[in-house]
């Protein structure tokens, strides 16, 4: 096996140049409209795009935006955060679902994981039940795994919560043929390129089922402009390009379905495969909560021998996360709180390694990450 992977080819953690083989055809066809059109900025693709993604989400309305992290922020505001509010998340994220918090004014207060990385819904009952004035939360559907809804339901129903999923992971994961996002006021997502929806630059997206937050949403986003040079809020500049509503309407949603079933396939051949017995997978979902985003797993032993392992036989892992987010540099001189000593995802973020996983793996490929795992010796 050893002389035969010295030249096999890199497993990548994404492969843009398989995706473009695939969807070319359709991004070119889809840019050559808009060109032809001219009509870049918020026009008839972004429209179109809305409707399709709101229909695929099933939910009333979605919203185009920048990026993930400004769907977040606009999301916040539109729900009225005022300056000074405790926003209860997770320390194990992307630093924007912190950043675009800290950005609407909010205070953020870490709680604890569970063993899937995400937000600990019980000690967040607790924290509930403890402090009358944490009534906001943003909680992230993590890995692509959908978190418990009716549990999520409960608590704001309980709380009276005002709550923004940050999907920007777990487009199209449901939980009992529930969409994820449906819980909160809105959902906030992202279209980076290496998400499940990701495009061929930044974009994000706002989902909601109130008509009001999605008129609010489109006004912060642009300018805070009411009508044509009327602002009524000191808004952001964060619109989702004609280019990538296009090419996302017509050469990726309606790849989405099939990409999914080829991660969930990926996840599955990983699950029955891996058997290192200093590997820890997490715990199982049932396959349509998780869009497998990503494939986590956790190490006992040394992280950097087992990169290193895996990067001689030119197979590329991640770290998600490496850093909490209450200990980044950025948040020194930051107003906000942690809950506890956060034991569960500090152990996470010191054990996580993430194989490879995307939609044009195949099948001898996932086969090869999974030998090179099981013969690694510690
Ligand atoms: C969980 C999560 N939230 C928010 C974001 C921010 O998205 P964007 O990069 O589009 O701003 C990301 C992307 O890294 C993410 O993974």
């Amino acid at each position: 096996m050893s002389t035969m992977v010295s030249t096999a080819p890199p497993i990548l953690a994404n492969d843009f140049r398989a995706l473009w083989r695939e969807i070319g055809a359709d991004a070119e066809a889809a840019l050559r409209r808009v060109g032809e059109s001219g009509w870049f900025i918020l026009g008839a693709e972004v429209r179109e795009f809305e409707k399709d993604l709101a229909a695929f989400w099933g939910m009333r309305e979605a919203i185009g935006c920048g990026n993930g992290m400004d769907a977040i922020e606009i999301s916040l505001r539109t729900a009225g955060l005022q300056p000074g509010q405790r926003v209860l998340t997770t320390p194990l994220s992307a630093f924007a679902t912190t950043l675009a918090i800290l950005r609407a004014g909010g205070v953020p207060v870490f709680g604890d994981v569970d063993a899937t990385g995400a937000l600990d819904l019980r000690l967040a009952r607790q924290l509930f039940e403890a402090q009358p004035d944490l009534r906001w939360m943003v909680p992230v559907h993590l890995f692509g795994q959908c978190m418990d809804l009716p549990e999520l339901a409960a608590l704001r129903d309980s709380f009276g919560l005002k709550i923004i999923e940050d999907c920007a992971q777990s487009i199209g994961a449901t939980w009992q043929n529930q969409p994820c996002g449906s819980i909160g006021l809105t959902a906030a997502t992202s279209f980076y390129p290496t998400k499940n929806l990701g495009t061929m630059g930044d974009g994000g997206a706002i989902l909601t089922n109130e008509p009001d937050l999605a008129t609010s949403a489109r006004q912060w986003l642009n300018y805070g402009q009411s009508e044509k040079y009327v602002h009524t809020l000191r808004g952001l500049n964060s619109r989702l390009d004609e280019i990538h509503a296009a090419i996302l309407r017509d050469a990726l949603l309606p790849r989405l379905a099939s990409f999914t079933l080829a991660r969930r396939q990926i996840a599955s051949a990983y699950r029955e495969g891996l058997h290192h017995p200093n590997l820890t997978l997490p715990p199982a979902s049932t396959p349509e909560s998780h869009v497998n985003h990503l494939f986590p797993l956790y190490l006992k032993g040394n992280r950097e021998s087992f990169m290193d392992h895996l990067r001689k036989h030119h197979i590329v892992t991640g770290i998600h996360y490496p850093h909490l987010i209450p200990d980044q540099p950025a948040m020194q001189g930051q107003c906000f709180e942690i809950a506890g000593s956060l034991p569960v995802a500090r152990r996470l973020a010191s054990s996580e390694i993430s194989l490879p996983i995307h939609p044009h793996l195949c099948a001898e490929d996932c086969a090869r990450v999974i030998d090179v795992c099981n013969s690694w010796k510690p």
